[in-house]
């Protein structure tokens, strides 16, 4: 019995009866209407769905951004719904990760300062925060790039910015709407690889908002929505491996996985089961890329 405990994967968040109704003036838009979902450890989901289906509330709901209108989202043990302000914003700091879709960097910083920001938030000295900063600038490849400022990079290295900040805290859960909205399509798997590759290293959750249906390619599990519900949830093999290695854009970027093994082992994207990542401890991980350390703050609790 406790063997078969030992291997039930960790529901990081749970969502009750959520509902979120809109009102401008006498005029009422009900984004979601009965949302219950729970997502497991480490896993990657994609939430896709029209425009004005309510992917993006869902998200901000998910992440604490926005309070329900009914129900409630917990996050670990915490129920986030129930959280003041300022006790939101210390646990988004402390567990959550955000990535954008126009980037949202700091205009004035360089790459740098900005993945250093969230280690400021959360009390790390400046010589660790620099440290991890490069650290992770350098698996998104753009160690050359840490003292330039955004308008000087393009907007694939933009992201890779806002990816190397989004992780370098090692956040429970990573959330992106739309991560690769404004970028090309050679940019957009680049960046697509490069979140699943981070999330799986360490078993961390991710949750991307899209409305591209070939990223989904990239998931554990696709939720569809329409007019506010969830109409299709699937779990699924993902076309790529866990570590990205088999996905088919073309590496030049520095960070990019190397030569990925044959089609032939690509596994099968229709087949639908639970997949065994989420069963199993992460597998070991001898992956070409360097994560630096999560650096614990003070009496910091687990989620
Ligand atoms: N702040 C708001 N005030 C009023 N209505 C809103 C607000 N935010 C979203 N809505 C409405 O809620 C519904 C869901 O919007 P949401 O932004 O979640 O859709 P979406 O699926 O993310 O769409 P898109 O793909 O265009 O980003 C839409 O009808 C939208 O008009
Ligand atoms: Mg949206």
């Amino acid at each position: 019995m406790e063997a078969l405990e030992q291997v039930q994967p960790k529901k990081v968040i749970r969502v009750k009866g959520l509902r979120k109704v809109y009102r401008i003036g006498d005029e009422r838009v009900v984004a979601l209407a009965n949302i219950n979902l729970e997502i497991l450890q480490g896993q990657i989901c994609c939430i896709v769905g029209t425009s004005g289906s309510g992917k993006s509330t869902l998200l901000n709901q998910l992440a604490g951004l926005e309070k329900p209108t009914k129900g409630s989202v917990f996050i670990g043990k915490t129920n986030i719904s129930s959280l003041s302000e300022n006790r939101l914003a210390e646990f988004r700091q402390r567990h959550l990760g955000f990535i954008f879709q126009s980037y949202n960097l700091m205009p004035t910083m360089t790459a740098l300062e900005n993945v250093s920001l969230p280690l400021i938030f959360k009390g790390i000295s400046r010589s660790k925060r620099k440290k991890a900063a490069l650290t992770m600038l350098a698996a998104v490849g753009l160690k050359k790039r840490a003292y330039h400022k955004p308008t000087q990079m393009s907007g694939g290295q933009q992201q890779r910015v806002g990816i190397a900040r989004a992780f370098v805290t090692r956040p429970n859960v990573i959330f992106a709407d739309e991560p690769t909205g404004n970028l090309d399509t050679k940019t957009t798997l680049e960046i697509m690889k490069m979140m699943v590759r981070f999330a799986r290293k360490h078993h961390e959750t991710l949750i991307i908002v899209t409305h591209d249906p070939e990223l989904s390619d990239y998931a554990d599990r696709v939720i569809t929505l329409i007019d506010g519900e969830i109409t299709s949830d699937v779990l699924h093999t993902p076309v790529y491996n866990w570590n990205g290695d088999n996905a088919p854009a073309s590496d030049s970027e520095q960070a990019a996985p190397a030569e990925g093994p044959p089609e032939a082992d690509t596994p099968d994207k229709e087949t639908e089961s639970v997949l065994p990542i989420l069963m199993e401890d992460p597998p070991a991980l001898p992956l070409d890329i360097e994560l630096p350390d999560r650096i614990e703050e003070k009496g910091e609790s687990s989620l």
